[in-house]
């Protein structure tokens, strides 16, 4: 069965069908690029691009870069502020004519490498982390996800930890490899402090090049692995979300 999988991004809104046996997209993406302030009205009119781009009827599933809970958007960090408690599910729903699915972008990119990636068949508690213009987290007890747990937003060196660890900062900061991996390490290290996980799963775009400073980071006791679905896991995860949609 196919489902349309739209993921909401800093820099760019990107959707397809996906073929839920695979977990797979489809066909291939299509993408536009976030508007600047990303406001409810006009992202809503990018969803609906590109939805409309692939004549899709039937149900979508929407991530977005924020808590959501019960399709209500409840935080804005990197979007705009418009966003905060606005019913997402009602908004994107009439715009698409179409019944709709809204979760957290981390959460969806967790729920699809769980399933078809790196956390296949993993116990125990597993998180996907999400580096890219924030921090995003998923977590995982024996395979069943604990939602919206934002921990991109725990105090490291003072500082949000996404302000100081995520790829924009790096990108912003212009550090080198090896800075930016021994920020990425502290992080994990605070994590792993608090929570003690089997398993961490590193995912957003950075994830393509993960050999890049993944074996730059030294002393965290968890095992360490890139997302194998990468920048498709929204995608996937949105999609598997409007298959099965919560209450
Ligand atoms: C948001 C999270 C989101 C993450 C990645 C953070 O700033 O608070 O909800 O998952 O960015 O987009």
């Amino acid at each position: 069965m196919n489902v349309f999988g739209v993921d909401i991004g800093g820099s760019g809104i990107k959707g397809a069908p996906v073929n839920l046996e695979r977990g797979d997209l489809a066909e291939p993406r299509h993408k536009v690029l976030t508007p600047h302030p990303a406001t409810p009205d006009d992202v809503a009119g990018c969803v609906q691009e590109v939805v409309s781009h692939f004549g899709w009827s039937g149900p979508v599933g929407i991530t977005f870069p924020g808590v959501v809970t019960g399709g209500i958007t409840r935080t804005a960090a990197n979007v705009d502020k418009g966003w905060i408690d606005v019913d997402a599910r009602a908004l994107l729903g009439e715009r698409l004519g179409l019944p709709v699915t809204v979760l957290n972008d981390a959460d969806a990119a967790g729920v699809a490498e769980m399933t078809f990636g790196a956390g296949a068949g993993r116990k125990g508690t597993v998180f996907l982390l999400t580096f890219g213009t924030g921090i995003g987290s998923a977590l995982f007890i024996d395979g069943t996800l604990v939602p919206n747990t934002e921990l991109g937003h725990l105090e490291l060196n003072g500082h949000d930890a996404e302000k100081h660890a995520s790829t924009k900062a790096k990108e912003d900061e212009d550090l080198s490899w090896q800075h930016w991996a021994h920020r990425v390490q502290k992080y994990l290290a605070h994590v792993e402090m608090l929570f003690s996980p089997e398993l961490f799963i590193i995912g957003g775009g950075v994830s393509r090049k993960a050999e890049k400073f993944l074996p730059l980071i030294e002393g965290v006791r968890a095992e360490i692995v890139p997302a194998q679905l990468q920048n498709n896991a929204g995608i996937v995860g949105a999609a598997m979300a409007a298959a099965a949609p919560a209450p």
